[in-house]
């Protein structure tokens, strides 16, 4: 067991679950926090903040879907004894204009711990534990893409490289795109899913479609279209490069999007 402790967020999510596994495997003691996690820890609550991090040398820091990274929680991580800190950012932030992850990032490389940026693509993950999964279940995913490809990235592949900043030296200081080994449409990873679960999910990758889904269910036509505007610079950018990334970190290639469909499926995630 390694004395030092690792404090976790968002344990209980896609991304962090996996890595408080990965360090606990390796042996290291983890403090899993999140508002219903061992350790409550809520954004929304500062007085959770300082006994979330008390005790911990090092942090994987993830703000889920919306949660700004708030810098006077890093203020408090960092005074009460954070050295290292593994932020959870995204590819394309710039082109997709979003200030959210950006403010986070400025603020990781501004805390004075060492700091380590994770910028994945789209998580594989979103199919079967994330926002497509009702889309899967549903049968049809609609979403402003069009036929671009996407360098989807098993969220096993991200905890890794994550778990490997936190815990080994000649990280500081980077930032790490991490793909998987392929681009694949939305089209095509939609049929990846087909055939590994055998439901056939349909793809509509329209602006038209999409604005008409939204309005459907009832979502602001101003938001949508900010949304539509994010998706276009997206598309702007044509398709994306795999990296060599989890290869290099982890030292082992990463998982293909047909082996994540292919487990996903024969644990039963897209079961009826
Ligand atoms: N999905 C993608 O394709 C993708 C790609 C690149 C980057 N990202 C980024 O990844 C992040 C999401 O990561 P993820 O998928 O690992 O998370 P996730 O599966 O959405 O889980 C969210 C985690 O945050 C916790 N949480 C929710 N609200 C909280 C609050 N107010 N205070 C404290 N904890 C809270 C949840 O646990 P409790 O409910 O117990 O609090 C849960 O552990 C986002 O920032 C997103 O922009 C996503």
């Amino acid at each position: 067991m390694v004395e030092e402790e690792i404090l976790v967020l968002g344990a209980t999510g896609s991304t962090g679950r996996r890595v408080a596994d990965r360090l606990r495997e390796a042996g290291y003691r983890v403090r899993p926090a999140s508002r219903s996690g061992a350790v409550r820890f809520d954004w929304g609550d500062p007085a959770t903040w300082e006994p979330a991090v008390a005790g911990a040398s090092k942090m994987y820091l993830m703000a889920p879907d919306g949660v700004v990274v708030d810098p006077s929680f890093i203020t408090c991580a960092v005074n009460a004894g954070i050295t290292r800190i593994v932020l959870l950012s995204s590819r394309g932030i710039e082109a997709m204009g979003d200030e959210r992850l950006l403010s986070a990032e400025r603020t990781v490389r501004a805390s004075g711990a060492e700091w380590t940026i994770v910028r994945p693509d789209w998580f594989a993950q979103n199919f079967d534990e994330g926002v497509f999964r009702p889309a899967v279940m549903a049968k049809e995913l609609v979403l402003p893409l069009g036929g671009i490809r996407q360098a989807f990235v098993d969220a096993d592949d991200i905890a890794a490289v994550a778990a490997a900043a936190l815990t080994e030296e000649g990280h500081a200081g980077r930032s790490y795109e991490l793909t998987g080994p392929d681009a694949l449409s939305f089209a095509e990873a939609l049929a990846a899913i087909s055939r590994a679960a055998g439901r056939r999910v349909e793809f509509r990758g329209s602006e038209e479609d999409y604005r008409a889904v939204q309005a459907a269910a009832g979502a602001d036509s101003a938001a949508t279209e900010a949304e539509l505007a994010a998706f276009a610079a997206l598309r702007g950018l044509g398709d994306a490069e795999p990296t060599d990334t989890v290869r290099r970190v982890r030292g082992q290639a990463p998982k293909t999007f047909a082996a994540y469909a292919a487990e996903a499926a024969a644990r039963g995630a897209w079961r009826d």
